[in-house]
């Protein structure tokens, strides 16, 4: 099983970005602990961060020849991006969403999510965990 792992814009400052909301925890100890994670499964993870939408989805575009399945956390483009979650309809394959933060408890603007319909589901608001739990719930449907 190979997975890609996106993480969106200003993620790859975790640790010192609002910790209060997002956490200690650095993007590069979150990938190692979904790394160990995936080990356990005989999954292999490809893991990207880009703070451009192009970026994210060129790599959503290149998944669909190798991957099974799409964890993703879209960061602010969540919101807005209709580029983003029509490439994630575009390929086909099972994506997850997820955020650190429990979006839902904070502004208005980010009770939206314009990605959320074309995953198979949502996770929001456990922290780092929040990427734990969707790379099991992926794992999950995918053996199904
Ligand atoms: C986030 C929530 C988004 O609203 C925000 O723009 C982020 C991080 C989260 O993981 O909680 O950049 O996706």
């Amino acid at each position: 099983m190979r997975i890609l792992v996106l993480h969106g814009p200003n993620l790859n400052l975790l640790g010192q970005r609002e910790p209060e909301v997002y956490g200690r925890w650095t993007l590069a100890e979150i990938n190692e602990a979904l790394i160990e994670q995936a080990t356990k499964t005989q999954t292999e993870l490809r893991i990207m961060q880009s703070n451009h939408e192009g970026v994210l989805i060129d790599a959503i575009h290149d998944a669909r020849i190798w991957g099974q399945g799409i964890l993703i956390n879209p960061g602010a483009f969540t919101h807005y991006s209709y580029a983003l979650r029509d490439a994630i309809a575009a390929v086909g394959l099972p994506a997850v969403e997820v955020h650190l933060s429990n979006v839902y408890a904070r502004e208005a603007f980010r009770h939206k999510s314009v990605i959320a319909p074309v995953c198979i589901g949502q996770i929001s608001g456990f922290g780092w965990r929040s990427y734990r739990l969707g790379l099991m719930a992926l794992l999950d449907h995918l053996l199904d």
